[in-house]
């Protein structure tokens, strides 16, 4: 496995690749960045994993600076998958200039994550479309957790035409329903320990949707206590483009972000009815 941080390194190894997949990430690795790996392995002759954590998606109060960052064993455990090249780029290589030239996504952008992150997915859509330019791969993939991330940046790919397949993963979770992410290891144990009821939530709500109830009716039965969650939002969309659920929408997406102490978890659950 070739680990490179220039972008002149990376065109010279990819020049001869026939078939290149991307897997975006900002470290840290989780089994579910692992999976992405495995899935797209059978799709390319040579996997890149990128690592950066890209300052243009945080807001000046979020974790950027305590981001948790391990380049080492991020480079063993993408090794032992098989992953063909990692791209570590810093900061100066990515952006060698202020990047003033940036991607306006479409108005979801705005909705959910955006409403709380401003300027959040101007930053990932930025990000990834350069990573596009940067390793031009005929396929990349990208995880569910990060539903609307991924719906957005469907749109772009669309829209600007561009010449890549975007995959997306299940959400992949620990036994007890919890999303694996980077941020879960900011969690203490106590808080750990409460986390998947993130996930409890979202079940029950899908459950409610499954058995007829409506979408208001539905939120009425996500029991995370005040007392320890400070939910930001908890919402039933319509998963295809996570507008408002007309009652004859039959496939839906529970959406939940919420804190727990000082650490922000999303995530979702798609549901048929
Ligand atoms: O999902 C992520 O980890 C990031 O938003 C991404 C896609 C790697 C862009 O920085």
């Amino acid at each position: 496995m070739d680990i490179l941080h220039t972008l002149s390194a990376l065109r010279d190894r990819l020049a001869q690749e026939p078939t290149v997949a991307l897997v975006p990430t900002m470290g840290h690795l989780h089994d579910g960045h692992i999976d992405l790996v495995r899935r797209v392995q059978p799709r390319a002759t040579c996997v890149v994993a990128s690592i950066f954590v890209n300052p243009l998606q945080f807001g000046p109060q979020e974790d950027f600076s305590r981001y948790p960052r391990s380049l080492a064993e991020d480079c063993a455990r993408l090794e032992q998958v098989g992953c063909s090249v990692v791209f570590a780029p810093s900061e100066n290589e990515m952006y060698p200039e202020p990047q003033s030239v940036t991607v306006d996504p479409s108005p979801l952008q705005n909705e959910l994550e955006g409403a709380f992150r401003p300027g959040h997915f101007r930053g990932v859509a930025t990000v990834v479309l350069k990573l596009f330019h940067m390793v031009q791969p005929q396929v990349a993939i990208f995880g569910k957790k990060d539903y609307q991330q991924t719906l957005i940046l469907r749109t772009m790919v669309r829209q600007l035409a561009l010449p890549v397949t975007l995959l997306a993963a299940e959400t992949v979770r620990a036994p007890d329903g919890l999303a694996l992410s980077s941020r879960n290891s900011y969690l203490s144990p106590a808080e750990r320990e409460r986390a998947p009821e993130l996930y409890r939530a979202l079940e029950a709500v899908a459950e409610a949707l499954k058995q007829g109830k409506t979408p208001q009716e539905s939120l009425e039965r996500s029991p995370l206590d005040p007392a320890c969650w400070s939910t930001d939002y908890m919402v039933v969309r319509r998963a295809r483009d996570l507008s408002e659920p007309t009652p004859e929408d039959r496939s839906l997406v529970v959406l939940g972000a919420a804190r727990l102490g000082r650490t922000r978890l999303i995530d979702n659950l798609e549901v048929s009815r």
